[in-house]
């Protein structure tokens, strides 16, 4: 076993030097160690590497527009500068500091972070809004919010007036929402020269986003203000990040998983004291391992004794994200295993192995086959290169890369590819739209969207009946689907329900579509799994299941050994629950009248239809597999097995989205008749145009 391992030949350096900014400050990189132990939280933040930047920092907010900050993870960009900000008066007078994240569990965790620094109640002056939920008030002061809720926010103040800083955090990940952010915020800048806006990453070429935020410079206002550079200032906050060895396999692996496990086990049994971090793709594998090291732990109790394994996805409960951050007891040793949420949007005090698996699960639009999948792929070199870093955090560290150097040095690629460029863009052209913004292409991306994709969207919201033939929202349906904060098709199946007098249903459906599943998870119970499902199977698909389940739900009074018994995820259910209610008072605002169909099933499927007719597919005659082709672009795809249709293969179906391993498979699949598909969209399913097979 201890052969599988080969030191790496790269040097360690872990994070790339940013120079010739306009301001390139540095400090001698000798900040001592973490917060880990039992430091007053003011010690603690002293003691991050930002604290040395507090007065520069200050500064360099007052006097420009636009501050790009680069510093390690963990370095305390997150937690510490909006308190910097608040400390100087930026929230006095009613303004509130604003700080974006991509991910949803990333806000919970830094803003329930900072308010525990400050001393206050989580959702008082320290709060956080994410979809579906919002934990803040009127006293709130500083405001932690995904990208995508400030992006919804702009619909309803389009300059964004409440803020007076706002901080769009993890630029470095490029997701598609921060990319719109970049851009629309560089328009808001314009109007509101007061505004002050900070970059901040873990590794961006700052000079490109320095470059995007470039403006004229412009004169102080009537003298009473000094002049403000346009020109934004980067600070380079120095970490200390300790010695990590890389050691690469010698073969390639064939299964990450079980050579994750091996490896966990390996370390515990040869390895100092210190905990272990593991970044593998999406919870179903992260379960499966966190599983195989359980038992483990049951068989073979001496190679696992003091082993304690904490899964990290987005989608934990509150209690199990605590148990994440709370310090691991001693004498234990901690392994927690992550998608990619830990490479640089949360630190974990006390890792001081990293085992990278070299893949992360990552979208994919290809505008061809009009299919966006979510598809397990491999990382970048930068992206490799900050998994190592978070083995150094308190000591020198080790990362175990579970693929060749060979492959490293010349097959990964050196930077990942923008969200914007591998979407489907129907969600982005949407708020554009709404936001009033008519030349999408012309728009200041920070990187372009294909015009392909940008075509494709255009092509769908035309069909939805959300724009018109002058590519304008339309009255009120365009504003109407823009105003829900759902995928479009969703949205436009919710308003279509009104008319078919099944909103109560579809409400249920559009909340159980919003969240990852509703199910436990499969590993190791598969059949009992299935045969739970069949209790609530609906031959008309997932979608009229997901409503028998709810009905089951309620009846049983929201009881939370009715879903242990049924297989059912109860947290999943909870959250499907409250969902609905408020997209039921969105609907209500909206004008739609609530109204169930008492089980009239077919209006509930016309509905899904009417939302989702660009998915539908329909069987191949003489396929034993059960190959689907897409209708619009004849694409291979096949229902998932966790589908109540897998191997019922009804001939024409819609699906709500695409996941591909082996093959690219339809998740949550519903029934149709293809004569509906000409009925709901005229205009996409032409007489004369490739889908002719209509007929
Ligand atoms: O944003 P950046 O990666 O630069 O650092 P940060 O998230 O502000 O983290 C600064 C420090 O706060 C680290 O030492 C983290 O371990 C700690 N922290 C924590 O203990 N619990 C959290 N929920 C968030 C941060
Ligand atoms: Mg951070």
């Amino acid at each position: 076993m201890a052969q599988f391992w080969k030191p790496g030949t790269e040097k360690p350096r872990l994070i790339d030097d940013e120079e010739g900014g306009v301001l390139f400050l540095s400090a001698s990189a000798s900040s001592s160690s973490s917060g880990y132990g039992f430091a007053s939280f003011e010690k603690q933040r002293q003691r991050l590497p930002v604290y040395k930047y507090r007065t520069a920092f200050l500064y360099l907010v007052e006097t420009h527009a636009t501050t790009i900050v680069v510093g390690e993870t963990g370095s305390g960009k997150t937690t510490q500068i909006p308190q910097y900000l608040k400390e100087a008066g930026w929230a006095d007078g009613g303004r509130v500091i604003a700080c974006t994240q991509p991910r949803r569990l990333a806000v919970q965790a830094v803003a329930s972070r900072v308010a525990e620094e400050m001393g206050v109640k989580l959702g008082e002056e320290v709060g956080y809004t994410i979809r579906f939920e919002d934990a803040t008030s009127t006293g709130t002061l500083i405001k932690f919010l995904t990208d995508g809720v400030l992006l919804r926010e702009m619909m309803g103040d389009p300059l964004l007036t409440k803020y007076s800083v706002i901080m769009v955090d993890e630029a470095h990940e490029r997701s598609i929402s921060t990319d719109i952010l970049l851009g629309l915020l560089k328009k808001i800048q314009r109007r509101r020269p007061e505004l002050r806006l900070i970059i901040s990453s873990a590794t961006i070429e700052a000079k490109s986003m320095s470059a995007f935020f470039q403006t004229r410079r412009r004169r102080g206002l009537q003298g009473e203000e000094p002049a403000l550079a346009m020109e934004p200032a980067i600070l380079s906050v120095e970490g200390r990040g300790f010695n990590v060895q890389i050691h690469y396999v010698e073969d390639p692996v064939s299964d990450y998983i079980q050579a994750a496990v091996s490896t966990v086990l390996l370390i515990h049994d040869k390895e100092p004291f210190g905990d272990i971090l593991v970044f593998l793709t999406g919870q179903d594998d992260i379960e499966t391992a966190v599983k195989l090291l359980t038992e483990e732990a049951r068989d073979n109790r001496k190679s696992s004794s003091g082993l304690i394994v904490l899964p990290l996805y987005s989608g934990l409960s509150r209690a199990e994200q605590e148990l994440i951050f709370s310090p691991t007891p001693r004498g234990k040793r901690k392994v927690v295993i992550s998608t990619n949420i830990a490479e640089t949007s949360l630190t974990l005090e006390g890792i001081v192995y990293v085992i990278d698996s070299g893949f992360s699960k990552q979208k994919f639009y290809n505008p061809i086959s009009d299919i966006e999948n979510l598809v397990v792929a491999p990382i970048s070199k930068a992206s490799a290169r900050q998994r190592a870093g978070r083995a150094g955090r308190v000591r020198p560290g080790k990362c175990y890369r579970l693929y060749t150097e060979e492959y490293f040095v010349n097959e990964m690629a050196a930077e990942g590819i923008p969200e914007i460029q591998r979407s489907n863009l129907v969600s982005c052209v949407i708020q554009l739209k709404a936001l009033g913004i008519d030349n999408i292409l012309g728009f200041d991306w920070p990187a372009s969207p294909s015009p392909e994709s940008m075509i494709r969207a255009l092509e769908v919201l035309y069909s939805l009946g959300v724009l018109d033939d002058d590519a304008k929202l339309t009255a009120p349906l365009g504003f109407q689907v823009a105003e829900i904060p759902l995928d479009p098709m969703i949205s436009k199946m919710i308003l279509s329900s009104d008319q078919l007098g099944c909103s109560e249903e579809i409400l249920t459906i559009a909340a159980v579509l919003s969240i990852q599943s509703i199910w436990v998870s499969s590993r190791g119970i598969q059949k009992e799994l299935d045969e739970a499902k069949l209790r609530f199977a609906a031959a008309e698909g997932d979608h009229v299941t997901f409503l028998n389940v709810y009905k089951g739900f309620l009846q049983s009074g929201k009881s939370s050994q009715w879903c242990h018994r049924n297989y059912i995820n109860y947290h999943a259910m909870k959250k499907v629950v409250d969902i609905r209610e408020q997209l039921r008072r969105i609907a209500q605002r909206l004008g739609v009248t609530l109204k169930s169909c008492d089980n009239d099933i077919l209006v509930v499927r016309k509905a899904v239809a009417m939302g989702f007719f660009a998915n539908a597919c329909r069987l191949e005659p003489f396929s034993h597999e059960g190959m689907y082709k897409t209708v619009r672009t004849s694409q291979e795809v096949y229902i998932h097995p966790s589908s109540v249709l897998f191997r019922v293969n009804p001939k024409w179906v819609v699906y709500h989205s695409i996941v591909s391993t082996d093959r690219q498979y339809m998740r949550n699949v519903a029934t149709i008749e293809p004569s509906w598909l000409r009925e709901v969209a005229p205009h996409f399913y032409r007489q004369d145009g490739p889908d002719a097979m209509l007929h």
